[in-house]
């Protein structure tokens, strides 16, 4: 069995929960998600941490005794508590001190030969070697040279890639304002591509790219008349003054995407779950609300075509 840590910023379970399952197809209703097999966290927006569990009971008493009935034994290891609910959170280190006692072995908290997490839950207690961290690389991406006031933030737009996409999957941005979207799925190995139909923002995409030392894949288009196939797209739809052509544009850009993409994540304003699967045909698999700034939400939706 597999602990994932799942690190989030107030209000984005939803969000944190829907790449738990995109990574590994299981669910959580909390900030630590199980599953039976090991994946490579690397790329992940909210997952920071995968654990390979070897001992654990339904409090620290039953957790000890798991360990020394196994005879677990690790020689210079450190251990690392986590604590992913609210309900439970360490005030001394009597429990990692517990815990370090049951193993035979000595610790080396300055140069572990390995490294130990601890989870500590109303209900789970469990211990094992630390397998799989996230590489937390996209604040870098943030000191790319251009921004707009209705880009994505960047940590979501990770997460949104890894919603529907995987390393070596083809995936377009096809209102890709100064790519931010797209600059997170060329970071982990989509074979992405992105356009707008503004050439302003494509030629800002394209220096944010090459600051980042990322190939500029993006040019300009009316991505209402794509052509072509992809196994992914991700949608930030356009809003505001924008929109001139209201609803319709909407219309006219979904039903594109779903005929040349075969997972969809569509970013609006409003959910739009109902048109989705009513008049476009998608099949609506979550709808995630993420909160932002003055009181107003991101509608998330993740799609497949039917
Ligand atoms: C909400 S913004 C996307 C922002 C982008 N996700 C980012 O983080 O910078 C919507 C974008 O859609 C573009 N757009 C509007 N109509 C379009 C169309 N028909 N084809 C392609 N892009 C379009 C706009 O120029 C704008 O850049």
């Amino acid at each position: 069995m597999y602990a994932y840590i799942l690190v989030v910023p107030q209000s984005h379970d939803e969000l944190a929960r829907a790449e738990f399952h995109a990574f590994t197809g299981c669910d959580t209703a909390s900030r630590i998600g199980l599953a039976s097999a090991a994946i490579d966290i690397s790329r992940a927006a909210f997952i920071s941490t995968c654990i390979h569990i070897i001992a654990q009971g339904a409090s620290l008493e039953e957790l000890c005794a798991d360990i020394s009935a196994k005879g677990l034994a690790w020689e210079g290891f450190r251990i690392e508590n986590f604590c992913p609910s609210e309900k439970l959170k360490f005030t001394s280190l009597e429990p990692v001190i517990a815990v370090a006692d049951a193993i035979t072995g000595r610790p080396d908290l300055s140069h572990p030969s390995v490294r130990l997490g601890l989870i500590a839950t109303p209900d789970l207690w469990a211990l094992g070697p630390i397998i799989s961290e996230y590489a937390f690389d996209w604040p870098a991406h943030e000191k790319r040279p251009y921004f707009y006031s209705g880009s994505l933030p960047t940590r979501f737009a990770r997460a949104m890639v890894n919603l529907v996409a995987s390393p070596g999957d083809t995936l377009i941005d096809p209102c890709c304002g100064v790519g931010v979207a797209l600059i997170e799925a060329l970071a982990i190995g989509v074979n992405a591509v992105g356009c707008d139909v503004n050439p302003k923002l494509v030629g800002r995409t394209v220096d944010n790219l090459r600051a980042l030392g990322l190939p500029q894949r993006v040019f300009v288009a009316d991505a209402t008349r794509l052509t072509g196939s992809y196994d992914a797209a991700v949608l930030d739809l356009p809003y505001g003054r924008n929109v001139s052509h209201g609803d319709e544009l909407y219309t006219d850009l979904l039903r594109t995407l779903g005929t040349i993409a075969r997972r969809i994540a569509v970013v609006a304003a409003r959910d739009l779950s109902a048109e989705l699967s009513d008049n476009l045909g998608l099949r609506v698999l979550r709808h995630i609300q993420v909160p932002k700034s003055n009181n107003l939400v991101r509608h998330l939706h993740l799609t497949a075509a039917r």
